[in-house]
């Protein structure tokens, strides 16, 4: 098996807390604690990355995402860390007054281009053409997946797996649950669990892609890591549980209910969760693991994009 190099930026281990809501009581992994401005999910899969861009010696990070993307955001800002200059393709438009991850990516120096709903769909195209640029200005240009999420992202959740297994006995883990965008996190943990034969389930709520999408995604970047990493490991997908139907409203909206759930929990706990991810996550973790139940073994990933919040700030209050 090779084990790929990486940065130490992400602040791990995260912490387990124990919570009480609605009376039944159950763990959260708070991964939104890898940072402050690294926050969350991503800086476990840039690190990797990261080290990967240094060692090229790039003078550039090139990602894409949502305006309000997280993994954008911690690319700018752990490229800033490593003394790598940032461009990212953005699906949005510029704002006077920028918000949330927006803010911070400005604030990091990230260089942004804006695309539209249209254009983004072409984006490979669109940030192959801008390679070209810069390699005939002598630019070395490292480019990272959407959501950091390839065979080398995805050791950031391999690793997170060895982590878990220092803080828990898995016997009284039945599964994790997460919010999924491109897929990683939840590949990376059903890698970490093959290699430490573990028999726990991986619950991820699809907010973006397709559920039959999700699924191949996942399951084409776990074979490509076996593959590279010459990992002797037999994934079995049936421990991979999609959970379908909770981002009808679009990955950049969020319905009032489920804000009301997230200002519920806000209150009942002092942890908060984002309107793209982990609320939508949460609201199925509530509405699956949380009935008429005293407590629950399947463990909450918090995995962070509280910046997000603050670009929602008035949904947040008037739901
Ligand atoms: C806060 C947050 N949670 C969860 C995810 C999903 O992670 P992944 O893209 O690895 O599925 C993302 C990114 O997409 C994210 O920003």
């Amino acid at each position: 098996m090779i084990v790929p190099k990486k940065i130490d930026l992400a602040n791990i281990p995260t912490p387990i807390q124990k919570i009480k809501f609605n009376g039944c009581t159950f763990l959260i992994k708070r991964d939104d604690l890898t940072g402050v401005e690294l926050s969350g999910n991503k800086i476990r899969k840039l690190d990797y990355l990261h080290y990967h861009a240094k060692k090229r010696n790039a003078d550039y990070i090139f990602t894409s995402g949502g305006d309000q993307s997280n993994h954008c955001r911690a690319s700018v800002i752990a490229a800033a860390s490593v003394g790598i200059k940032s461009k990212i393709f953005l699906w949005g438009k510029d704002k006077v007054l920028p918000e949330g991850n927006l803010f911070l990516d400005k604030i990091f120096g990230g260089e942004i281009q804006y695309l539209s709903k249209e254009e983004f769909f072409n984006i490979d195209e669109i940030i192959a053409e801008e390679k070209k640029k810069f390699a005939k200005k002598n630019l070395i240009v490292y480019d990272f997946p959407p959501g950091g999420s390839s065979e080398l992202g995805i050791w950031g959740y391999i690793n997170f797996i060895d982590e878990l297994k220092n803080q828990i006995d898995f016997k009284n883990v039945k599964g994790l649950f997460s919010a999924a965008g491109s897929g990683g996190t939840a590949a990376g943990m059903l890698v970490g669990c093959a290699l430490h034969k573990l028999n726990t389930k991986i619950f991820a709520v699809n907010v973006l892609l397709t559920k039959s999408d999700l699924q191949n995604y996942i399951e084409e970047l776990i074979e490509k890591c076996i593959s590279k990493y010459k990992l002797k490991i037999k994934v079995d997908f049936s421990k991979l549980e999609i959970l379908d139907g909770y981002s009808e409203e679009g990955y950049k909206n969020i319905k009032p209910e489920k804000i009301e759930v997230i200002k519920d929990f806000a209150k009942q706990s002092g942890v908060l969760f984002d309107p793209t991810y982990t609320g939508k996550a949460f609201y199925a973790y509530k509405e699956n693991f949380l009935q008429n139940k005293k407590s629950n073994k399947v463990m909450f990933v918090h995995t962070g994009g509280l910046f997000g919040a603050f670009a929602k700030r008035k949904d947040y209050l008037h739901s």
